[in-house]
């Protein structure tokens, strides 16, 4: 044999991964191979790939005797939408992706070199988690990972999908990254298993009910998409991408844009209901304001009494963070805290500017709210929007009341420009709630306390149910018009988008987690 023919069988050798037997019993799951993954994910014909020869060096429990080259994962470099994408896609078939030495310093080398050339990195996880034969050993590789990933974190943006189980610790270095999207039936993810589940706590649940994407999207927020398939979750990878710069010293790509065309939109007008107590949905505004069909939600089935998801607007990536009238009158919740939150720092350390929609009838009030630590949970989305050094601008379409008007992005936070439409309501407290605890003597000794309660609802109404007075004060920096606010919004993130603020000097903030 050829020296070049030599070579040539073990790249073939390589592309195989576990063998044809395993392959095929991966695609009867419903399941793509790590190839074909990366085959999807990155533009046509634009994947290198590094270590594909790399074993593992353990000669425990026969290990030996079983090595494949590469060592369960794929890794290397190439292009997605034209731009340099790192990549590394965990191969099931080779000892059931379980990660080790090896395997770790392949990834880990991929996320160095990604630290040191500026570029996302997707990490496609499907893994039985730690090699039990290696050991230690394992649990090292893991740790060095999430230490890197940790350091990578607001430098460059990581996205994991999860395409099979990761299960184990191996679930903190997706958690430990900024976006995570998980495959309806075929992914899960938890800290311990069904049977761990039973023997500690006596529950009988199935794997998809204890970490499958339905529960992680709805019930834990552990990830930020619920996807159909493998396709669908890739598709959404490169769409993400599509949003966001390839490092922080980078702003977000611009796509061409006529900056004349539809700046007025007439169906904003229509939007918001006569009655201020009827719902409508946020997402009309949303898609009323932005660049036809750019609305990418994040988080969509999780806290949805707050939207959060990217746009673009002229062209422009931004953040939209809005508050949902049509679920839980758009209440803040501990859920919808966290999850602004977040959302809020990743766009931060992103360079996306945020654009906030305002129509919030303040905290949630009681029991469950109070023990589940509102207070603690508020605080990081008040927090997140304090430190944002991003343009930021706030339109209240309706209500902003109570401490809710001051953490959505008020300018007393820092905001750039604050906005409202004749529509808004800027007060403590809805009227009817304000004139009970503040004429409470007068209702009560009146004759007819009822009608006296509702005059001075009226009068309360008239003095605060409108954005004048906060126009009076400057907290709004104009009234606009529905129809006008497209145009308003692109003048305003173009005039501000050499935005440029100093913070204290400090280590790093000690925001309540
Ligand atoms: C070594 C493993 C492995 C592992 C699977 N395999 N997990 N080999 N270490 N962790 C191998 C199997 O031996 C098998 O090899 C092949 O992968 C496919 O596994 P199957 O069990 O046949 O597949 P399936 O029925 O689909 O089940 C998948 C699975 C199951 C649910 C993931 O394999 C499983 O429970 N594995 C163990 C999971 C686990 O306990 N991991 C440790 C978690 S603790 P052959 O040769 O037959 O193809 C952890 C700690 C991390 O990860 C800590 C970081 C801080």
């Amino acid at each position: 044999m050829s020296k070049i023919e030599t070579l040539d069988q073990k790249i073939a050798e390589s592309k195989l991964g576990g063998g044809e037997k395993r392959i095929a019993s991966q695609h009867k799951k419903g399941k793509l191979t790590a190839r074909e993954r990366i085959h999807f994910l990155m533009d046509k014909g634009s994947f290198e790939e590094i270590g594909a020869f790399v074993t593992h060096r353990s000669t425990n429990f026969g290990l030996d005797k079983t090595k494949f080259l590469g060592d369960g994962v794929v890794t290397g470099y190439g292009t997605v939408n034209g731009r340099l994408t790192y990549v590394f896609s965990q191969d099931f078939t080779v000892l059931g992706g379980s990660l080790a030495e090896a395997h770790a310093e392949k990834i880990c080398r991929i996320m160095d070199l990604a630290m040191e050339n500026g570029a996302p990195v997707i990490g496609l996880n499907d893994s039985g988690g730690a090699r039990i034969q290696e050991g230690v050993v394992s649990l090292g590789g893991y740790a060095d990972i999430f230490y890197k990933n940790t350091l990578s974190s607001g430098v460059i943006p990581q996205i994991s999908g999860i395409m099979g189980p990761c299960a184990g610790g191996a679930v903190y270095s997706p958690a430990l990254t900024d976006f995570i999207l998980m495959v309806e039936n075929t992914s899960y993810m938890f800290v311990t298993g069904p049977n761990v589940v039973k023997t500690v706590t006596n529950e009988e649940v199935t794997a998809e009910e204890l970490g499958g994407a339905s529960t992680h999207s709805t019930k834990s927020g552990v990830t930020h998409f619920s996807c159909a398939n493998e396709i669908e979750a890739i598709t959404n990878i490169k769409k993400l991408l599509s949003y966001i710069p390839q490092n922080c010293e980078e702003k977000p790509p611009v796509i061409d844009y006529d900056m004349n065309q539809d700046e007025t939109r007439a169906v904003l007008d229509s939007i918001i209901p006569d009655n201020p107590n009827q719902p409508y949905d946020i997402k009309e505004v949303i898609n009323g304001l932005i660049d036809v069909d750019s609305f990418f939600e994040v988080h969509k089935d999780y806290a949805e009494n707050i939207v959060v998801g990217f746009a673009r607007l002229a062209g422009r990536s931004i953040g939209i963070v809005a508050n949902q009238p049509s679920m839980l009158a758009g209440v803040l919740d501990v859920e919808a805290s966290k999850k602004g939150g977040r959302f809020v720092r990743f766009c931060d350390a992103f360079n996306i500017p945020l654009l906030v929609l305002e129509d919030v009838p303040g905290f949630l009030p009681g029991t469950d709210q109070e023990w589940n630590a509102i207070i603690t949970n508020g605080a990081k989305l008040l927090y997140a929007f304090s430190e944002a050094t991003v343009p930021r601008i706030t339109v209240i379409t309706r209500k902003a009341y109570g401490g809710a008007y001051d953490v959505m992005n008020s300018k007393h936070i820092g905001a750039d420009m604050n906005y409202a439409w004749p529509t808004a309501e800027i007060a403590v407290m809805g009227a009817k709630g304000a004139a009970e605890i503040i004429f409470k003597n007068e209702i009560k000794s009146a004759e007819n306390p009822e009608e006296k309660w509702k005059e001075k609802e009226a009068e309360y109404s008239e003095l605060f149910a409108n954005p004048y007075n906060a126009a009076s004060r400057g907290y709004v920096d104009e009234v606009i018009k529905p129809n006008e606010t497209r145009r308003k919004l692109i003048r305003a993130f173009k005039m501000l988008e050499k935005k440029a603020v100093s913070i204290p000097k400090k280590k790093h903030g000690n925001i309540p987690l």
